[in-house]
């Protein structure tokens, strides 16, 4: 599939194991889809440019230093869910500016239902990962990616950490421009929208309200 990348390290694949586990419990979950999301966060800066610049060593002599040029990153979790990636993903990318996006996935319908929205204020010059561990039908993320373009950001990428391949189908033929992170892409969706073999209700498990 285009504009999608399988992050397939030996890491990844058994810390999303261990989550898929049903005895996993809340700690559990909670800490290892922060590990997963620093790891995703690494791969998905993987092209950001870096320049030279001169600098002190420690033995008083200037030596060439090498600096992430002129990227500047808002983080987009999700709610709820996606504020269970976020630690990981700041820890990897401390200075970063959050921007927060509210959806609620109707039940019956499987829309998102959109209840709030903030945005740091220069978010058109900024790269925006968007954070979410579910990627399903693909509604949730279609609609952040909207109303980050509706701001003017141009440079979107989705780190998910399963997704299934409706939801990959749907994001990419709305936005071919967005790369799609994941650790993992799943078989299919069941009669509810859910992914098969997935994780469960992501939400319920990262805040104990199982
Ligand atoms: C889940 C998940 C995504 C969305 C994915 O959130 O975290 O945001 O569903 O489904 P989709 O691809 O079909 O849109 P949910 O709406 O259950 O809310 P929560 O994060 O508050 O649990
Ligand atoms: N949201 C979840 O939390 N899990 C799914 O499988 C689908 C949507």
């Amino acid at each position: 599939m285009s504009n999608l990348c399988i992050i397939d390290h030996p890491l990844v694949q058994h810390k999303l194991s261990l989550m898929r586990q049903q005895d996993c419990s809340t700690y559990k979950f909670r800490t290892l889809t922060n590990e997963l999301a620093r790891l995703m966060a690494y791969e998905a800066t993987r092209d950001f440019p870096i320049e030279d610049y001169d600098m002190m060593g420690w033995e008083g002599n200037i030596i060439q230093g090498k600096q992430i040029k002129g990227k500047t990153v808002t983080i987009v979790p999700i709610l709820r869910a996606g504020i269970g990636m976020l630690d990981g993903v700041m820890d990897m990318l401390p200075t970063a500016k959050i921007s927060v996006v509210g959806l609620q996935r109707d039940e019956e319908t499987l829309q998102p239902v959109s209840y709030f929205d903030k945005f740091v204020p220069n978010v058109s010059e900024r790269t925006a990962l968007i954070i979410d561990p579910m990627l399903a039908t693909g509604g949730s993320m279609v609609a952040t990616i909207d109303l980050l373009k509706s701001k003017g950001c141009k440079d979107i990428k989705a780190l998910v950490i399963v997704a299934a391949p409706e939801g990959v189908k749907v994001v990419n033929d709305a936005h071919p421009d967005v790369t799609i992170y994941t650790a993992a892409l799943d078989s299919h969706l069941n009669e509810n929208g859910y992914i098969i073999p997935g994780l469960g209700d992501a939400g319920d498990k990262i805040f104990g309200t199982v």
